[in-house]
């Protein structure tokens, strides 16, 4: 199985968008893919389309109903706030144990060329809990971590920031992809050699705005 957890440096930046992505292609492939949304905060269920999870069951081609929403984002909560203020709201808090069983199992289940997308929310240190973040499920998951980020202003010192952060708890990512972003100050490939200099040995791969077929494959197949 080859799995993915995706992070990125913080909300907004294309998680989604890098994961459906790579999601159709692989199932064009014919790989059998599977994905996660596990926590979801900002949840309309008047508007699954629009949510991570109906874009991702969009891009597996699967029914976008109660069924496939509970399966692959079992913690959907209403206000958009981090996950931990959202569950809070309704007066729940997200089963930490749980969570981290419910993407290991998934992962256990996958056949052996299958690929699998676990999409994380916002950046590396968004609260679960009181004693969580998305730092420590990543590192609970154990599976290769995609960082996407961005190519605006600031992203340099953003993705640096995230870095440094997960290698202070040990982690590293499989790759590192920059997203384009609305506006971009220089071109993309600039952005990505400057960041190499930065953190050399890094996997730095990039994907242009409205990603055509052939650039997710050429994402796909550095990956
Ligand atoms: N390369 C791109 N080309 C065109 N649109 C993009 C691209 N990347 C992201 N977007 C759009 O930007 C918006 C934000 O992206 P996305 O929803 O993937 O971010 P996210 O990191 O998953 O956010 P969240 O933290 O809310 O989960 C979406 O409307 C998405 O379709
Ligand atoms: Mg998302």
């Amino acid at each position: 199985m080859t799995g993915y957890f995706v992070t990125a440096t913080g909300t907004d930046i294309g998680k989604t968008y890098v994961s459906a992505n790579l999601l159709r292609h692989w199932r064009r492939d014919g790989l059998a893919i599977a994905a996660l949304k596990p926590v979801m905060s900002g949840f309309d269920p008047n508007a699954i389309g629009a949510s991570d999870a109906g874009q991702l069951l969009l891009a597996m081609d699967a029914p976008m109903d109660k069924g496939g929403l509970n399966l692959i984002s079992p913690w959907r909560f209403a206000a958009p706030l981090s996950p931990d203020m959202a569950a809070a709201r309704e007066g729940k808090t997200i089963p930490y144990d749980k969570l981290v069983d419910t993407c290991r199992s998934v992962a256990g289940m996958m056949p052996d060329d299958g690929r699998l997308i676990i999409e994380g929310v916002g950046g590396v240190f968004v609260p679960l809990d009181d004693r969580h973040t998305v730092m420590e499920w990543m590192k609970d998951v154990g599976i290769p971590i995609l960082l996407v980020t961005g190519s605006y202003l600031g992203t340099i010192s953003h993705t640096l920031a995230a870095l440094a952060a997960m290698k202070l708890h040990g982690l590293a990512p499989h790759a590192v992809i920059i997203n384009e972003s609305p506006v971009s100050p220089v071109p993309i490939a600039e952005t990505a050699d400057v960041l190499l200099r930065h953190a050399p040995g890094t996997r730095i791969l990039t994907l242009p705005r409205n990603a055509a077929a052939a650039d997710i494959a050429a994402l796909a197949a550095q990956l």
